[in-house]
Formats: structure tokens, C-alpha cells, sequence
């Protein structure tokens, strides 16, 4: 058994969910891989808050992402803070002390992928960020390995599984309102959900869709996202008694050297595979020129699902990192489409 020392930054609840994960399936990892992942130090911003699961025996922690990022013994660092700058700096650090990085922030992948992209390349480190869309979806893995030689037309998705929550949840008789706080309490929405509700949340995964989908980078100024913060719930149920669910959608689809794309409330037939995705569900649906319309739904959000795919992402750094093949799995490559925006 080959011992993995493991930093993370963050302990919120996809932190939560990542120590409950890796206590649960150490034995597990230990016998099928021949892996002893071993958290050693756990950063956050303020040492006393309560915590939502016990910090394991022998773990440490402490409030300097310094201390973790820079640690000659830790090999991979977990990134779960959920912000933006500290955590692109942190990363940015981690990788230059030849660290493998997981993340799950996908503002920060989806605007910074290229640069820390590149900068894993130049030290031959791992940054794996399967988490920061779809949450429990393995989807960029899947577009990675399943559809690398298919050639892909459309990317059509319900990635944002507070919006989609809400809006089921609109759909059945509740306000707005009552809908985005039990988003929150479920542990959903964003600490701060704006980004959810405003289709920029979504509009960041779709960036990084486009990125595995097609090689393309995409700004959120071209998807240019439209919230559901006018939708209410007489709209959601007025859609569902004509027929039409109201989902907010993320498309991207190819035509030749174009791309056309969107982030918006789109009614949905009901019947359409699309429409039946409920509540924190999430679907990426997918046509290409191989396997033809494909769909894959599961939890888009929630602390274990989350984790899981962050969990996954440690296990295939370790096992790089033992056989010695680091370097990014994950490659950027760039076709030169020209971007539209999707009109209705
Ligand atoms: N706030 C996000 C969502 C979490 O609701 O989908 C998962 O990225």
C-alpha cells in the first residue's frame, strides 16, 4: 500500500461530504487499488464554526491555505472553498510546488481553465475538476475518454440544479421564494445564489461543456445567460396545465465552423426527456455523429454526489502520481469555431 498525503481547502458541504466519503471507502480504495489516502490538513476560514462531520484522527486544522498549499509532504490538495480569487491563487500555488490538484469550482475553471490548465502541463501535475459540473455526473470524463474520436453536433443541458429545483418546485405550488430557501437548506444553492438564479452558474458549466464538447472556449459574454429571477410560479404552472414544462436550458449546437449558443427558461414538451428532469437533477443531453442522441441524468448538486466525483477525481491523481504518468487528463485543445448566440 502506497500512503497519499491529501491537503483540502474548504469545508463546507462538498468538504463535508468529501471527508464523510473518504472515510466511508478508505478500506474499500485500500484494497482495490492499493491506496491509503491520508487527509492531513484541512484549511478554513474560521477554525471554531460548527461542522457538519468530525474532522478524522489525524487531521489537521488549521486557517492558512498557505500552510496546506505549500506543504512539501502534501502530494494532492483538494480545492471545495467555493470562491473565486482565493481559491484561483491557492491553486495557482499549489501547482507551482508540483502538487495535483481537484477542484470543483467551476467560476473558476470555466474563466482561469486555460491558464491552470497550462501551468499543470508545465509542471506535470494533475488538475481534475469533474465535480465543477453536473455535479455527481461523470460527464467530462465520459466526453474525455467515451466520445474522443466521435465528432459532437449538440450539447443540450439542465446544469443547474438549484434553478431546476425551484423551478419544480414552482411548478407544484410553491412562491419563489419559499422554493429558492429550500434549495438552500437542501444545500444546493450557492452561499451566495445569485449566480444560480441568474443562469450564471449554468453558463460557467457550459464553458467548460464547450471546452470537452467541441474544444471550444466560450465567455460568458457570448452566452450572454438569461435567469429565471422574471419567472413565477402562475408561469411554471400555467406552462405545465398547456403541456410545457419551464426549464432552464444550456445549449451549444454545432453547425460546420459554428457554434451557437445559450443559456435560458425554455419551455419543454412535456414527454420530451428533458422535461421529466425533476428537481436537483441534472441531464446533459448529447448528439453526435456516432452514437446519435444520448442522455445522462443524475444528482447535479448535494454534498455526497459532489463528493463523489471529487473522491474519484483524488483516486486517479494518486494513481498517477504512483505510476509516475502525471500531466493533465484533461487537455485543452482549441478548434476556432465562430460563437453565436442562440436565438429563439
Ligand atoms: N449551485 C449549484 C447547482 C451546485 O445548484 O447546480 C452544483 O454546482
Amino acid at each position: 500500500t502506497t500512503t497519499i498525503e491529501i491537503g483540502m481547502l474548504g469545508f463546507g458541504t462538498v468538504g463535508s461530504g468529501v471527508i464523510d466519503r473518504l472515510t466511508r471507502a478508505a478500506d474499500q480504495i485500500e484494497q482495490m487499488q492499493g491506496l491509503r489516502l491520508h487527509l492531513a490538513k484541512v484549511a478554513v476560514s474560521h477554525l471554531n464554526a460548527p461542522r457538519q462531520v468530525p474532522l478524522p484522527i489525524g487531521t489537521r486544522l488549521t486557517d492558512s491555505i498557505e500552510a496546506v498549499v505549500t506543504d512539501p509532504q502534501i502530494q494532492v490538495v483538494i480545492e471545495v472553498m467555493g470562491t473565486l480569487k482565493p481559491a484561483e491563487a491557492a491553486i495557482t500555488t499549489a501547482l507551482r510546488h508540483g502538487k495535483s490538484v481537484v477542484t470543483a469550482n467551476k467560476d473558476l475553471i470555466a474563466t482561469a481553465g486555460h491558464r491552470l490548465v497550462a501551468l499543470a502541463k508545465e509542471r506535470s501535475c494533475d488538475l481534475l475538476y469533474e465535480a465543477s459540473v453536473a455535479g455527481g455526473i461523470p460527464i467530462l470524463r465520459t466526453l474525455a475518454d467515451s466520445y474522443a474520436t466521435d465528432s459532437i453536433q449538440g450539447v443540450s443541458g439542465i446544469i443547474n440544479g438549484t434553478a431546476n429545483y425551484i423551478l419544480s418546485a414552482m411548478t407544484n405550488g410553491r412562491s419563489y421564494q419559499q422554493a429558492l430557501s429550500l434549495a438552500q437548506e437542501a444545500g444546493y444553492a450557492e452561499a451566495d445564489p445569485t449566480n444560480d438564479v441568474a443562469g450564471l452558474d449554468a453558463t460557467y458549466k457550459l464553458m467548460i461543456l464547450s471546452q470537452f464538447a467541441f474544444g471550444q472556449p466560450l465567455t460568458v459574454a457570448q452566452v450572454a445567460p438569461v435567469g429565471i429571477t422574471t419567472i413565477d410560479a402562475t408561469v411554471c404552472q400555467t406552462a405545465a396545465e398547456n403541456g410545457w414544462q419551464i426549464k432552464l436550458l444550456a445549449q451549444a449546437q454545432r453547425h460546420d465552423h459554428q457554434l451557437y449558443c445559450r443559456v435560458a427558461p425554455v419551455a419543454v414538451a412535456t414527454g420530451r426527456a428533458l422535461s421529466r428532469v425533476d428537481g436537483v437533477q441534472n441531464a446533459v443531453a448529447l448528439r453526435s455523429a456516432a452514437v446519435g442522441e444520448s442522455c445522462y441524468t443524475g444528482p447535479g448538486a448535494g454534498s455526497t454526489a459532489t463528493a463523489n466525483s471529487v473522491l474519484n477525481d483524488v483516486i486517479v491523481a494518486a494513481q498517477r502520481l504512483v505510476r509516475g504518468t502525471r500531466g493533465p487528463a484533461f487537455n485543452h485543445n482549441h478548434q476556432h469555431l465562430t460563437v453565436h448566440h442562440l436565438d429563439t
